[in-house]
């Protein structure tokens, strides 16, 4: 098992794997491990390659995101290289009457896993979420992600309903 640091613990042996918020300096480097998350699902789940985003477009799609406090965007981090992520967002909802956490990405670098670093990813998030008195957390996945699924549910979530989609 990696050790995981989150900050205000840290848990066993060889490499260490910190867990903390992304900075402006990390947006670089951050953009090839997301290229390397959408080829993963892509190849999953039939993506058309032309919609491939260039890595000039993820780049700016971090930075335009900002830092306005409705999004964290949290990563682990192996002896400096950025080795998974979450992104989650904090926002009002009309029917739930307050504020919903969607959790929007997950992704931890398949040499990692099964070693807790997503469990951390979505815990540290979740503490995010309990700090900004969000009511519910969602979580967007395809029907297709038996493993992702599976976590989730693994950590309480239900399916409720369907996201549809259409490119504009
Ligand atoms: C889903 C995903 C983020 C999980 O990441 P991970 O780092 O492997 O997650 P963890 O290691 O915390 O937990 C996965 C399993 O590993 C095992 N595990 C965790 N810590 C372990 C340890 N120290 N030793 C042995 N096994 C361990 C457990 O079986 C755990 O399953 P559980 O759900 O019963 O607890 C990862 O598989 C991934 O990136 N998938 C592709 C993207 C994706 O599907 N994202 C989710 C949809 S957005």
């Amino acid at each position: 098992m990696a050790t995981t640091k989150t900050g205000t613990s840290s848990v066993s042996t060889p490499g260490t794997i910190e867990v903390r918020p992304a900075t402006a300096e990390d947006h670089g480097p951050l953009v090839d491990l997301v290229l390397q998350a959408w080829d993963a699902q892509a190849v999953a789940e039939g993506l058309d390659p032309k919609s491939r985003p260039s890595q000039r477009r993820v780049r700016a799609t971090l930075v335009d995101a900002g830092e306005d406090g409705r999004r964290s965007l949290l990563l682990a981090v192996e002896d400096g290289t950025i080795v998974g992520f979450g992104e989650m967002w904090v926002l009002p909802d009309l029917f739930v009457g307050g504020e919903v956490a969607l959790l929007r990405t997950l992704y931890v670098d398949p040499r990692l896993r099964e070693q807790g670093v997503g469990t951390v990813l979505v815990e540290r998030l979740l503490e995010v979420a309990h700090a900004r008195d969000a009511r519910t957390v969602r979580v967007t996945s395809s029907i297709d992600n038996v493993e992702g699924l599976s976590f989730f549910q693994r950590r309480g979530l239900r399916s409720t309903g369907l996201v549809l989609t259409r490119n504009l």
